[in-house]
């Protein structure tokens, strides 16, 4: 059973996820190792497909933090089934948002929010470094 009222992880406003992750990706389409994967997955320009992917990323980001229960998605198989998202590519991901969450965020939030991020992203550039491991060949029990 779910509860109607989440615990909030931290303090964190709708208005602050708000603009982190329009500051995070304005900066993620100009990067330029980060910017392609994105422009071929969301995009090349900026546009409603952008303001598409940021709601779905703040929802993701309440969800996360526990203000709301908005986002129902599984970003661990997305990035594991797009080809382009490589594990060298997570500790750009993870220092451009701690980066970008500094600048926007007072600094307890930013924190607190950097190392939500780098737990999630941990988990996610494991499963990313084993997709090979598990498509289409069997399981190596030992
Ligand atoms: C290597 C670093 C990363 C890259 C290159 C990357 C790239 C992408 C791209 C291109 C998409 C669009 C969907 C698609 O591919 O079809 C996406 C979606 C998403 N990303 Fe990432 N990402 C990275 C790391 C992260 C991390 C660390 C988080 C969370 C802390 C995250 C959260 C999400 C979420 C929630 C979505 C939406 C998933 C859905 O469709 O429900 N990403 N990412």
């Amino acid at each position: 059973m779910t509860s109607a009222t989440p615990v909030q992880k931290f303090p964190m406003t709708a208005d602050e996820i708000d603009r982190l992750v329009a500051a995070f990706y304005q900066r993620i389409r100009a990067h330029a190792t980060l910017g392609p994967v994105f422009a071929r997955a969301i995009a090349p320009d900026d546009g409603p497909e952008w303001r598409a992917h940021e709601a779905k990323i703040a929802a993701f980001w309440r969800n996360a933090v526990g203000l709301d229960r908005g986002y129902d998605g599984n970003p661990m198989r997305v990035h594991v089934e797009n080809p382009q998202v490589m594990p060298g590519m997570f500790s750009v991901w993870l220092e451009l948002f701690g980066q970008t969450a500094r600048d926007v965020l007072p600094s307890e939030t930013a924190a607190r929010i950097t190392a939500l991020a780098e737990r999630i992203g941990d988990g996610m550039r494991y499963a990313v470094t084993q997709r090979g491991q598990t498509r289409g060949v069997p399981p190596r029990l030992h």
